[in-house]
């Protein structure tokens, strides 16, 4: 499909060659197996079939292939731009990247703590050595994998894609984009010279928290065939009521990711101008802010050399960003005294969530939290931080 027709078009429409029956919602296909052909003739044995064959509305067994998940992977082929291969989670998606590239050394940065369990398991297997992220390029060898998470978890701060495909490429490495906190109409990986596109797909694509999914995309169709021959004895498809919801999902996903990325920036652009007001008045918000907060994470308050950032990111910056507070006591509070932020992990969906990270990532700073801003009005959250800001500053001054 042209790359001139919009990304909310081809989130409606890519899939329309699928359309097999005259419902306009797509069915729930839930068949494990299906029906070969009654014509003798018609039947081609298993050695005999060539991947240029493929039929996307013929199936055999769902561990290969099956009408709802080849439906999500046709639309997201068409806003990834790159062949896109679903599984049953991201970090499932990561250890199909590694089987794939099997690399002898992997340079990484701190970003989702699963991912390194991945790669602590590949350690085990294959003695994968991992690398600093920003390794000195003569320590990466041809074959070599640089993972690059951006914007990053949890702070929602990018890494300059370009760069780091130069550095890869320089030395006969590949680079794989954890792209999953920039999902289509933010960021597009393969402008800047990914290799590889990975997205956790239980986020934004899914983006309702009802649904556990990853997805990898390539522009090469070597390793497109390999990807989907190792995904059949990996066994780690995505389930068909799964890739049914993410259809649905699908279809909002530029309109929900737009207003969420709109939103953070203005939250996160009124919290940073708060915290840095000069001399603010005692009973101000701006003096709430400054009484208990630290600092805020986010893209659009992130110092860059050069303007790499607004071309990676032209449309506007993902829809995470972190905050510290003064004290980890205050960190621990601020999730209860919430409304409208409801105080769990993950993200991408349409509902605010705020995270005490430490609940769930032992390596982070014990002060931070977390904010996946939802489709909620930001006012609304605004003056929602402010009145928890002020009840907090109350209790800090008891306790402190
Ligand atoms: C950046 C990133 N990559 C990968 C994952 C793993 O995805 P999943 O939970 O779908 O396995 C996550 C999960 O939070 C994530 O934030």
């Amino acid at each position: 499909m042209s790359h001139s027709v919009g990304t909310s078009t081809r989130s409606l429409h890519a899939d329309d060659l699928l359309n097999v029956v005259s419902d306009v919602a797509p069915p729930l296909h839930l068949s494990t197996t299906f029906r070969y052909s009654n014509d003798p003739e018609a039947l081609v044995p298993a050695a005999d079939v060539s991947s240029s064959d493929a039929d996307h509305t013929s199936h055999i067994y769902s561990r290969l292939s099956a009408p709802n998940p080849t439906r999500f992977e046709t639309i997201l082929t068409a806003l990834l731009n790159g062949n896109t291969i679903s599984y049953s989670s991201g970090l499932s998606a990561l250890h199909a990247a590694l089987t794939l590239l099997n690399p002898r050394r992997i340079s990484v940065g701190e970003g989702y703590h699963g991912c390194h369990g991945v790669i602590a398991l590949f350690t085990r297997l294959t003695g994968l050595q991992k690398l600093d992220l920003d390794c000195a390029p003569d320590q990466l060898q041809e074959g070599d994998v640089i993972l690059l998470e951006t914007p990053v978890n949890p702070k929602g701060t990018a890494f300059d894609i370009a760069a780091y495909a130069e550095k890869a490429h320089s030395r006969g490495a590949y680079l794989i984009v954890d792209s999953t906190f920039g999902p289509p109409g933010l960021q597009d990986p393969f402008l800047f010279g990914a290799d590889l596109v990975m997205h956790s797909g239980s986020k934004y694509f899914g983006g309702h928290s009802d649904v556990l999914c990853g997805v990898l995309a390539t522009q090469r169709a070597d390793w497109h065939a390999q990807l989907l021959k190792d995904r059949i004895f990996l066994g780690a498809v995505m389930g068909n009521m799964e890739s049914w919801l993410g259809v649905r999902s699908l279809r909002t996903l530029e309109v929900r990711v737009q207003r969420q990325s709109e939103n953070t920036t203005r939250l996160v652009s009124w919290l940073h101008a708060a915290l840095h007001a000069p001399s603010p008045a005692p009973d101000s918000a701006e003096a709430a802010v400054q009484a208990v907060l630290a600092e805020v994470f986010h893209a659009s308050v992130q110092e860059t050399q050069g303007d790499w950032l607004s071309k990676q990111m032209p449309n506007g910056f993902g829809p995470v960003f972190s905050i510290t507070m003064r004290d980890e006591r205050l960190a621990r509070q601020l999730p209860s005294k919430l409304h409208y932020f409801q105080h769990a992990t993950s993200l991408g969906g349409v509902e605010t969530l705020i995270e005490w990270r430490t609940m769930s990532d032992t390596t982070v700073d014990r002060r931070l939290l977390r904010i996946s801003v939802g489709l909620e009005n930001w006012e609304d959250l605004k003056a929602d931080l402010v009145r928890a800001f002020r009840e907090l500053g109350k209790l800090w001054r008891e306790i402190r």
